[in-house]
């Protein structure tokens, strides 16, 4: 079985300025240097050249939260992948729930987007995640599984591995209700399994995040189940603190 390192993402979502970011970053670095697990900042567009700067000479990483499919067009309001790779990028998030819910982001356009993502050599963070309502239904399964075939349904084997998932379900997204670590696990768990399908080795190497309501006091429980390989953090990845806290829980 390959060693999958540990993966911490922050979620700024619509959060931070860029001035506000290269604060963050500053206090951010001293506190992770030498941290085992891989760390990765999503800022808004604006604050990303901030955060590629201040984050120059270290190891952590940065995406952006979303992406075009075309590499040009006439898409006012857009951004493209060539864009991010020149403004430093080396990852995206996409599919975010928020995205799919509040901006009608569909499996069609994730489809186009993860190929363009990796076509530009950026990283992509594939969100999925069930609803309140359909976890209740017994539908958890049924949801995730539909989500990642249609979303990764025009990646190859070989590309798959360079994916990294985020199991976010919507209900534990900013509620302060966390998923229990078996929860997630067993979740997480059935996403592994929806890759195999793809490719046994992919499946086993592909790091896999669990993502709601992450806080430093839950993380190291969370992050010590076998299959959950980190975190997607947003309300506690706005404080360097707590941020560095859940990086040393992993
Ligand atoms: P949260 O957000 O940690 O604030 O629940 C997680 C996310 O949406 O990625």
């Amino acid at each position: 079985m390959p060693e999958r390192r540990p993966y911490v993402a922050a979620n700024w979502k619509m959060h931070k300025t860029a001035a506000e970011a290269a604060r963050f970053v500053e206090a951010l670095l001293p506190r992770v240097e030498g941290a085992g697990a891989e760390i990765v900042i999503c800022p808004s567009f604006l604050a990303l050249r901030e955060v590629v700067e201040g984050c120059r000479g270290s190891a952590v990483r940065v995406a952006a939260q979303n992406m075009h499919e075309a590499e040009a067009g006439a898409f006012t309001g857009e951004v493209s992948a060539p864009m991010l790779v020149e403004a430093g990028a080396d990852a995206v998030v996409l599919g975010h729930s928020e995205r799919r819910q509040l901006f009608n982001e569909s499996d069609e356009a994730l489809a186009r987007k993860l190929p363009a993502a990796l076509a530009a050599g950026l990283e992509p963070i594939l969100c999925v995640g069930e609803s309140e309502e359909e976890r209740d239904a017994g539908r958890t399964e049924t949801v995730l599984e539909r989500q990642l075939d249609a979303d990764l349904a025009a990646i190859d084997s070989a590309d798959l591995a360079r994916v990294v998932v985020a199991y976010e379900p919507i209900w534990a997204i900013g509620t302060g209700r966390t998923a229990t670590p078996e929860q997630a696990q067993e979740t997480i768990a059935f996403v592994r399994e929806v890759l195999r399908k793809q490719s046994t080795e992919a499946a086993d190497s592909v790091r896999i995040l669990y993502g709601g309501s992450v806080k430093p006091g839950n993380a190291a429980e969370l992050l010590s189940m076998p299959d959950i390989d980190g975190a997607l953090v947003g309300g506690a990845s706005l404080d360097p603190d707590d941020f560095a806290a859940i990086v040393e829980a992993a």
